[in-house]
């Protein structure tokens, strides 16, 4: 810990924190010295690991865009949301239709601290602390009651956070237990760590490195193969392009992604309940 660092109450700044090392990937401030330590040895071994925070970003806000403007979405459960950063799930939503609702979930005490930023000030996002581990929670949680209304269709959320999950942790339950709450017409949308094995063999042999980096730093991340993402998608109906790297998740114009070291280290999709 630097010496002149303070933490907010409630925030432990004495091991690192995911949605802090995530945050300064993304080129936030509500990080510290420990959470930019594991950074740092996550771009020892990925150099390009800023561009892919941003990365992860710009296909949050083209994701959300979509289900908003062209899926007809008009309420949003987002689980790992965040810290709060430059264009949140709601602003998204909301240029698209102003009283869109949005349930933002997080277990990190940081997130909570400065979730203010998260809310829209007319009632239409909310913020919770919760753990994905326990979907159920979650899903009876007054708030999420209060502001979703499962007769209508819910777009769910999982961006980069269920491969902080480890497979004792039953990641495929979480997902199952969530897409089952969902009416028809709902859409699950994710992003995930990809080992592409085979496909990408010289990329596959540096995620096992970020991962044992990850492990050790973080206790959690998971970087699964193509077929056990897809399985967290369930009997949700992939819509074009299907589960792909996300430079190639219906890019809108933005500079495409030059094919750097974390190209094809994560998959993106969004898919349709029928
Ligand atoms: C890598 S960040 C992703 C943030 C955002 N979803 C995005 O894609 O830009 C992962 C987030 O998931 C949260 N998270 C990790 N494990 C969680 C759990 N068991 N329950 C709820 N949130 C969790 C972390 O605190 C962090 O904020």
């Amino acid at each position: 810990m630097a010496a002149d660092e303070v933490a907010p109450p409630g925030v432990d700044i004495s091991t690192p924190s995911i949605a802090r090392v995530y945050d300064f990937m993304v080129g936030g401030k509500d990080n510290f010295e420990v959470d930019r330590l594991v950074a740092r040895r996550a771009l020892e071994i990925a150099p390009d690991g800023l561009e892919a925070g941003r990365a992860c970003r710009a296909l949050l806000r083209r994701a959300v865009r979509y289900l908003a403007a062209e899926a007809g979405i008009r309420q949003f459960l987002d689980i790992g949301s965040g810290l709060p950063t430059e264009t949140n799930v709601h602003q998204v939503a909301h240029q698209v239709d102003p009283a869109a609702r949005v349930v933002y979930v997080d277990n990190d005490p940081s997130v909570l601290v400065h979730g203010h930023a998260l809310l829209a000030g007319d009632g239409t996002t909310a913020l919770i602390e919760a753990d994905i581990r326990s979907p159920e929670t979650i899903l009876e949680h007054p708030v999420v009651r209060e502001k979703l209304d499962f007769t209508q269709p819910i777009g769910l959320l999982l961006f980069s956070v269920l491969h902080h999950l480890n497979d004792g942790e039953d990641p495929g339950g979480v997902a199952a237990t969530l897409r089952d709450a969902l009416p028809a017409g709902s859409h699950l949308a994710i992003t995930h760590f990809w080992d592409p094995a085979e496909e990408h063999p010289e990329t596959s042999s540096r995620v096992v490195e970020a991962e044992r980096v990850f492990n050790e730093s973080l206790g959690t991340g998971r970087w699964r193969r193509r077929a056990e993402i897809e399985a967290f998608v369930g009997d949700f109906e992939l819509i074009e392009p299907g589960l792909v790297p996300l430079a190639e998740w219906r890019p809108d114009g933005e500079a495409v992604a030059e094919q750097k070291e974390t190209y094809y280290t994560m998959l993106a999709g969004v898919a349709r309940k029928r």
